[in-house]
């Protein structure tokens, strides 16, 4: 069985939208960032603030190396992950990776201020500017994803629904 893994940008509703999943395929979710909080005792941006992120990205490949040695399940994994070349060369075999887009727009109203997400505040960063900016450079990476799901017009809901629609390929 391959797992399911949800890549995109920050607040495109990977981890809302991955755990409908989860619950429809009857099997565990997995949220990298969560348990990189977990393992780390502290929330990513003291991470970025404290160590650096060099050091959050080391730890994200680890993490999710791990997970994909584990039984199938569905993971969200943090909007940077996938543009590193080794994590998708981890995901290649094991996982089967769907890619959430979302315009912009969509994006500014699902991150909320954004204070929980360092790449959008750091150098006094302007949200808005920091996501268009960073899902230009994105963009081209995400869509090597296996498949690709449009949210713009999509209740979480009706997302999960359509990825778990595919669990015929995903045995
Ligand atoms: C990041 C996205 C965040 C988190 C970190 C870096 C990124 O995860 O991993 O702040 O580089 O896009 P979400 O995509 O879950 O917000």
């Amino acid at each position: 069985m391959k797992h399911v893994v949800l890549v995109g940008m920050m607040g495109v509703g990977k981890t809302t939208i991955g755990r409908l999943v989860a619950q429809r395929l009857h099997r565990p979710f997995v949220d990298i960032d969560a348990l990189i909080e977990a393992t780390e005792g502290q929330p990513i941006s003291s991470i970025f603030a404290t160590k650096g992120e060099p050091y959050f990205r080391q730890r994200e490949m680890e993490t999710i190396r791990k997970v994909m040695n584990d039984p199938a399940s569905v993971v969200s994994i943090g909007g940077g992950a996938y543009v590193n070349p080794v994590i998708r060369y981890l995901l290649k075999d094991p996982a089967v990776t769907f890619y959430l887009q979302a315009n912009v727009e969509t994006l500014l109203q699902r991150v909320g201020d954004g204070s929980t997400r360092p790449l959008l505040t750091q150098n006094g960063g302007n949200p808005a500017e920091r996501l268009r900016t960073i899902l230009q450079e994105r963009e081209p990476v995400y869509i090597l994803a296996n498949y690709l799901i449009e949210t713009d017009s999509l209740t979480p809901d009706q997302a999960a629904e359509m990825i778990a629609g595919y669990r015929s390929i995903l045995e």
